[in-house]
């Protein structure tokens, strides 16, 4: 593999192989926000996630070679055992525009079955999910016909694949937290790939993610197009300057144990998030008054019990609650008590840092 990402294609005059491979990924919360980008899916800013357990997507590639040729790869999409349209050309599309990087799928015949843990229209974004399992399937598939052994590179692979087909996918196909994006931090870390954060004080261990869903409804605006809006944004080169020193000082507390200090980070990068696309041009609002509502009580709880519990909001209303394994208890019973009132429906997935994807076949 070339430090471009570029696999061999299938020799000439081999017998039709046939196979399948089955990866489960889960979806990641970032902390440091990845808004903004250029280029073939490069970002902005480097990002910091941890990867969720109970948010997933299960994905299954079953493919047969052929000696012929096609310019475009042949597939056929299943989503949650039904044909899904839309979903099968974004694919298609995708999978059209990374042929260079794999070059084995102009000779193979594909069937792709994919469904979420959790609802489609839960709010929830699937693409993190859905696009490191289906880059995990192909990597894996390029490995087993290459007669290769998964290693370090494998997830590198994945990782960058995963990338192009949505950037915060990249974050997915690790457990734990993990980093996207060039920093002063370390070299190690890279535009085109995620790589794990290895210092993790264990107070992190285990970290919790009570998801509330307040709206399930279609955003007004895409992540793409909220990326594009970045591109002449009065606040741009402060904002990508800033998340880059966010992310160093978030990176730091997060190896010494500085709960408090995590948390006023992780909740400044939310509401910047936020404070960006308010003032686009077109401007927008995402949050909803319930969304609101969530944030203050969970400030005015920690500052009246001293709960080491804080928030973060993707590209949507609905609010991620974080909090260590060793708060669970207070945190918990206060979520319940106090915060489902505010979601759709009382809609809400309690998750936790998870051990990143599994090979299910
Ligand atoms: C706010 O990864 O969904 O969730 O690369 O266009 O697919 P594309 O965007 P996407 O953007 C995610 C933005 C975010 C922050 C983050 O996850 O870092």
């Amino acid at each position: 593999m070339s430090g471009n990402f570029i696999g061999k294609p299938i020799p000439k005059n081999e017998e039709a192989q046939k196979g399948t491979v089955a990866w489960r990924s889960p979806s990641n919360i970032a902390l440091v926000k990845y808004w903004g980008k250029h280029g073939r899916q490069l970002p902005r800013n480097p990002s910091l996630s941890f990867s969720l357990s109970n948010a997933h997507t299960d994905t299954q590639v079953s493919y047969t070679t052929r000696q012929d040729a096609t310019e475009t790869a042949s597939l056929n999409f299943l989503f949650e055992g039904k044909k899904n349209i839309a979903f099968e050309s974004r694919i298609q599309k995708f999978l059209d525009s990374i042929i260079a990087n794999f070059p084995f799928l102009k000779n193979v015949d594909l069937e792709i079955k994919s469904q979420n843990s959790f609802p489609h229209s839960s709010g929830i974004a699937s693409s993190a999910s859905s696009m490191s399992a289906l880059a995990l399937c192909l990597t894996d598939i390029e490995y087993e016909l290459a007669g290769k052994e998964r290693d370090d590179s494998f997830f590198h692979k994945a990782s960058y694949i995963s990338r192009l087909g949505s950037g915060s996918a990249s974050r997915s196909v690790y457990k734990d937290f993990c980093v996207w994006g060039t920093t002063s931090l370390d070299n190690k870390y890279a535009d085109e790939y995620a790589v794990p954060l290895d210092k993790v004080h264990p107070i992190f261990e285990g970290l919790h993610d009570d998801i509330l869903i307040v709206s399930s409804v279609e955003k007004s605006v895409s992540s793409s197009a909220g990326h594009q809006l970045m591109e002449d944004h009065p606040f741009a080169e402060v904002r990508y300057a800033e998340a880059g020193r966010k992310l160093i000082a978030l990176a730091k507390h997060i190896a010494k144990g500085e709960v408090e200090a995590f948390g006023k980070i992780v909740e400044e990068e939310a509401l910047s998030l936020h404070a960006l696309m308010m003032c686009s041009d077109p401007s927008y609002v995402l949050m909803e008054p319930a969304s609101l509502q969530i944030i203050n009580q969970i400030r005015k709880f920690r500052k009246e019990t001293g709960t080491p519990i804080f928030f973060t909001l993707d590209a949507g209303p609905n609010v991620h609650v974080i909090y260590p394994d060793n708060a669970q208890k207070k945190a918990r019973m206060f979520v319940e008590s106090k915060l489902l009132d505010h979601c759709e429906d009382g809609r809400h997935i309690f998750d936790i840092m998870g051990e990143g994807p599994q090979k299910i076949t």
